[in-house]
């Protein structure tokens, strides 16, 4: 598991705990997942290039950094969204992107139904944003289709990952570090993640 990273961070388990409960209500699992998003795109954004800048304070000129590449976030839909606000919120000028995908619930592979990203890929940092990395299909299916339109320095931001996902990714694309707040043990034999939280678009919506 040589590109996958945990964040390690007690804060992050005490909300891992609180999303994994199944008494915890749809606004506080949406409150906590935004919390733990802080906590990713803090981490994942040690990964950043800066580039030196001049910067004037009411006293002197003195060194300063912006990020070199722009960012473009790409969530999932549509658990993906929930992390959205975090992400923003650290990183203001980043561009966002949207992949509609659906896991058949029989067969596991994910059924694409909607495809925007803005333009110049080649040159951004590109953040794929989703909590559930379970059979792999979807981030699988999503790094492929943003490689076809130019991305080539790209992040994987997930909530819960799955040992057989991260396999899946580490098989399609070597190249893609993966960020999560944790591992998990199993996939059922339904394709859920064990322990897990269930279904993460129906907790973040309401839609049970
Ligand atoms: C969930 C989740 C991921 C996908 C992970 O979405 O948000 O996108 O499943 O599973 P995989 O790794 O096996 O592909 P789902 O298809 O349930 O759609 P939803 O977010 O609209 O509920
Ligand atoms: N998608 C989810 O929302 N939960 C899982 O456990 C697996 C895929």
């Amino acid at each position: 598991m040589k590109n996958f990273n945990l964040i390690d961070n007690p804060l992050v388990k005490r909300d891992v705990t609180i999303l994994r409960s199944k008494e915890t209500d749809t606004a506080a699992f949406r409150a906590a997942l935004n919390r733990v998003s802080y906590s990713l795109a803090i981490e994942l954004a040690k990964q950043f290039e800066l580039t030196e800048i001049q910067v004037a304070t009411p006293l002197e000129v003195t060194k300063g950094h912006k990020l070199k590449k722009q960012i473009v976030l790409v969530p999932v839909l549509r658990a993906g969204l929930s992390m959205v606000d975090a992400f923003l919120k650290m990183i203001p000028d980043a561009k966002v992107g949207h992949i509609g995908l659906q896991r058949d619930e029989k067969t596991l592979q994910p059924i694409d139904y909607y495809y925007k990203t803005p333009s110049h890929l080649d040159q951004s940092v590109t953040i794929v944003l989703d909590p559930m990395l379970a059979t792999g299909g979807s981030a699988v299916a999503s790094f492929n289709s943003l490689k076809k339109k130019g991305a080539n320095n790209c992040i994987l931001a997930c909530l819960i990952a799955a040992p057989e996902g991260i396999k899946k990714m580490e098989e399609g694309h070597p190249d893609i570090p993966i960020y999560s707040a944790s591992l998990d043990r199993e996939l059922s034999n339904v394709g859920y993640i064990l322990p897990g939280l269930g279904d993460a678009g129906d907790r973040t919506f309401g839609t049970f």
